[in-house]
């Protein structure tokens, strides 16, 4: 597996971005996902991973004193497994400055919303109050900065007149499940750079251009 890219994938619930990952790596995603990491021992994604075979580990965030002390531990047994890049899906947890530099430019998130737009929880209510027409869900590096870091891809989907924030929750998830894997797939082919906050894909802008091949 020397030639796959190897991945450690946190959650926090219910784990649908893992599965679509597991799907893809499964199919042609040269990925090697070493260990699947929740904080939460009752998070329904333990046992998908379990199921697709995979080494699952659960550290219980409220068995820790501080924030610094769980995110060291944190940090420890993700790095015994030598990932090349960790991966946060539904990891509902906001990380320590030290945690984050310690994998800068090496540790992609999902927020299912159009970021810079509706950071934090409960986008898809916010989506539909703001009354915007269009939400989405965007795929970025993780900095200090909360739902902040450089973009990697985004997908759009239209606000209907109907709408209910579970409805555009069901329509932004099958984005974010596109737009994931794929994501990993430009990490793992070397084409991403980070350049202050913008993501380079094959040298160019990798959002607010169309890109080619997704
Ligand atoms: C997703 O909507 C993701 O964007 C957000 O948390 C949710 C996780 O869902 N960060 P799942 O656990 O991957 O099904």
């Amino acid at each position: 597996m020397a030639d796959r890219l190897a991945l450690v994938v946190l959650i926090s619930g219910r784990g649908s971005n893992l599965q679509a990952i597991v799907d893809a790596a499964q199919g042609d995603l040269p990925i090697d996902i070493r260990a699947v990491i929740s904080n939460r021992p009752e998070a329904a994604g333990l046992a998908r991973a379990a199921e697709a075979g995979m080494e699952t580990r659960v550290l219980d965030h409220s068995l820790y004193r501080s924030r610094a002390d769980y995110d060291r531990a944190l940090q420890t047994l993700i790095d015994s497994f030598e990932p090349d890049l960790v991966v946060l899906a539904g990891f509902m947890r906001i990380l320590s400055p030290a945690f984050v530099n310690h994998y800068q430019g090496r540790m992609l998130n999902i927020h299912p919303s159009l970021l810079p737009a509706f950071p934090g929880l409960d986008t898809h209510e916010k989506a539909l109050e703001a009354g915007v027409r269009e939400h989405g869900a965007s795929v970025h590096f993780v900095t200090e900065e909360v739902d902040g870091g450089p973009l990697v891809i985004q997908a759009r989907v239209p606000i209907l007149p109907k709408d209910t924030p579970e409805v555009l929750a069901a329509r932004v998830l099958e984005q974010e499940h596109r737009i994931y894997p794929q994501a990993i797939r430009w990490f793992a082919e070397g084409r991403l750079r980070i350049e202050g906050n913008t993501v380079l894909l094959d040298g160019r802008p990798a959002v607010g251009v169309k890109n080619r091949d997704w």
